[in-house]
């Protein structure tokens, strides 16, 4: 390894689920308290790119927006954001329009190109990657001139283990597998909305989901079922030779409040 080789340090920030009302919450929690708390946490590591990868706001408020921007201000870096199948992405676009927190989906880091793509499927809680943003994603990945990508989006691509959650993930995986396999540059695939964290390899790429910043739900299992873990997120470290490091970092305790007999929804 170079003495002076520049590691690219990333974080993701999944399934806020904020309200307009910041008193507001999940089962019991306050989403936009606990995501607070997780920003705080990230904010200690050294962040060259924030990831936000969707179930930003829960009430497809406009107001939410204008809550997640106040509530990242201590990640100084710059922030890049897709929707989930909770988002208006209207009013998201509208609040990230450019500079340090923007809808953008291709950043160049050194020897890394990130992409993020939009799976939402307005009116459903499934994802799809639509024909545009497929050739979109070709064109990024065949014309890179750099050596190694990640690729980030909301749904998960592959089965979780789940029963209750698994058909809710992206109902066209085999399409982005193709182009993934057809592209060895790519590293990793990392998702949200399932609230829980996955990581496996498969084919030399990381498959990797990471818990919500608000409540998550129990792996392997055949029904909801809400889980008693604390909230987090995924760090990564991008090396130039192509190497990636990536770990969750958890909150110390349960968010205050959880209670799975609360007013929920599901995924
Ligand atoms: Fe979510």
């Amino acid at each position: 390894m170079a003495n002076h080789e520049k590691v690219i340090e990333l974080v993701q920030l999944t399934d806020p689920h904020l309200y307009a009302d910041t008193s507001a919450g999940l089962y019991g929690v306050n989403s936009f308290e606990c995501f607070k708390a997780v920003v705080d946490e990230a904010a200690k590591r050294p962040v060259d790119l924030a990831l936000l990868t969707g179930d930003l706001v829960h009430d497809e408020s406009e107001q939410g927006y204008k809550n997640l921007r106040d509530a990242l201000q201590p990640l100084k870096a710059p922030m890049h954001l897709i929707p989930g199948n909770h988002d208006d992405f209207g009013f998201m676009q509208a609040e990230f329009k450019s500079g340090i927190m923007s809808c953008d989906k291709r950043v160049v880091l050194g020897n890394w190109q990130i992409i993020l793509l939009n799976s939402q499927l307005p009116g459903q809680v499934r994802g799809h990657l639509d024909e545009k943003e497929l050739r979109w994603l070709e064109q990024c990945l065949s014309s890179t001139v750099v050596p190694h990508t990640v690729v980030f989006l909301h749904h998960n691509p592959v089965p979780i283990g789940c029963k209750w959650l698994d058909p809710l993930g992206l109902d066209n995986a085999d399409k982005l597998f193709e182009l993934i396999a057809a592209n060895s540059h790519v590293k990793a695939l990392v998702w949200g909305h399932v609230h829980q964290e996955f990581a496996e390899v498969r084919a030399g790429v990381q498959l990797l989901s990471t818990p919500s910043t608000c409540i998550q739900f129990k792996p392997r299992v055949d029904d909801f079922e809400l889980d008693y873990m604390p909230p987090g997120f995924r760090w990564f470290r991008l090396h130039e030779n192509g190497d990636l490091e990536t770990g969750v970092k958890r909150l110390a305790n349960v968010p205050e409040g959880l209670d799975p007999d609360a007013e929920g929804y599901g995924v």
